[in-house]
């Protein structure tokens, strides 16, 4: 079968260790499943595995791909829940063995994918398959770390570090269908411009200052946005960090976290029964992801190199 791999890594340049390339057909061990991948969508975590960041290297070549909706061999149209335990049923994210699909196990750039069968969740026909295949990772992110970790409510202020990647087009997205006012940054003026016509109540410059402090930060970037995101903070108020892109080790300034009595909150992927509550969520509201282009997964370098350059505004999916 057709599949896009990770051969080697390079920190310097991902592309080079990208292949598109003829794969055998996985054979899914008892209780797993094959689907047959529609669409499955790109995330920064397949340039990372690409760079070698949080993937063994005695795994490699590896399919690359978190997310993806396709059909089963008895024909039922699903979506894939990319995090793969041992737990069965309660939060899978917290079980010490937990991997994404293409850490561990092959992922969903290829025209099958054996996942374990508790990992299948109903797509609705109201969903395409392109807009049901962002779901599972940066759309399910979002989803925990708005509506379970940040602790917001409706009414409250939310600040999304970033403005075009997956996730902070996804929080722009449901924030505003939570009833939350979204605020983002971007380095980018034509991000900001896009921002705003996505729903964006403000878009400001990475780094400037608020007119106002506010009640969470979803923040994605890390070093580069940390200070910002603890200073924009009104006392109490909660980061939920689910990404750290510029780096991982910024300065933590702890006086202002404890005097402020500020929160700092991981957040990882989603459990299954979250992922189905975000569907269930795109159902009832009619909000949709935010595609920015859709390539045939034997283009799919074309969509690796888009995401390399910042040239992304929402999700980019590769269809088979
Ligand atoms: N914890 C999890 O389970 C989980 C799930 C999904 C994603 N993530 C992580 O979240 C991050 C974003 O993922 P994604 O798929 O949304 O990626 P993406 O589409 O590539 O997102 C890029 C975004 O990050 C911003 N950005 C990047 N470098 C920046 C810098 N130096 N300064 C300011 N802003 C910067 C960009 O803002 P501009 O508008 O300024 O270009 C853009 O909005 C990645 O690190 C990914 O691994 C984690």
């Amino acid at each position: 079968m057709l599949a896009i791999l990770a051969v080697r890594t390079d920190p310097a340049d991902p592309l080079a260790g990208l292949a598109v390339a003829e794969r055998d057909e996985p054979r899914p061990p008892e209780g797993w499943e094959l689907v047959k991948v529609v669409a499955a969508s790109l995330n920064h975590h397949d340039l990372f595995t690409l760079q070698g960041i949080g993937v063994d290297p005695e795994r490699l070549p590896i399919v690359l791909g978190c997310d993806a909706s396709g059909v089963t061999r008895d024909g039922r149209e699903v979506i894939v829940h990319a995090v793969i335990s041992s737990a069965p049923g309660g939060d899978e994210t917290l079980a010490p063995d937990f991997s994404i699909l293409s850490e561990r196990y092959d992922g969903t750039m290829a025209e099958w994918v054996a996942v374990p069968r508790r990992n299948l969740v109903e797509k609705p026909p109201e969903l395409s398959f392109e807009e049901a295949a962002c779901l599972p990772t940066a759309w399910l992110t979002t989803y925990r770390a708005l509506f379970t970790q940040a602790g917001v409510r409706p009414g409250d202020t939310v600040l999304v570090q970033g403005a075009g990647g997956g996730v902070a087009t996804a929080a722009t997205l449901l924030g505003r269908a939570g009833g939350l006012r979204i605020w983002v940054t971007s380095r980018s003026e034509a991000k900001r411009v896009r921002a705003l016509e996505l729903g964006a109540h403000g878009a400001f410059e990475t780094g400037a200052r608020l007119p106002d402090r506010v009640h969470a930060v979803i923040d994605t970037v890390g070093e580069a946005t940390w200070s910002h995101s603890l200073k924009s903070l009104r006392p109490g108020g909660r980061m939920v960090i689910c990404g750290a892109t510029s780096g991982a080790m910024p300065p933590a300034d702890l006086a202002r976290i404890f005097f402020l009595q500020l929160s700092v909150a991981g957040s990882t992927m989603g459990s299954r029964d979250q992922l189905a509550r975000l569907v269930t969520f795109c159902e009832q509201t009619g909000l949709r992801p935010l595609i920015d282009r859709a390539l045939p997964l034997p283009e799919a370098r074309e969509g690796f190199a888009a995401m390399i350059n910042g040239d992304v505004f929402g999700k980019v999916v590769f269809t088979l």
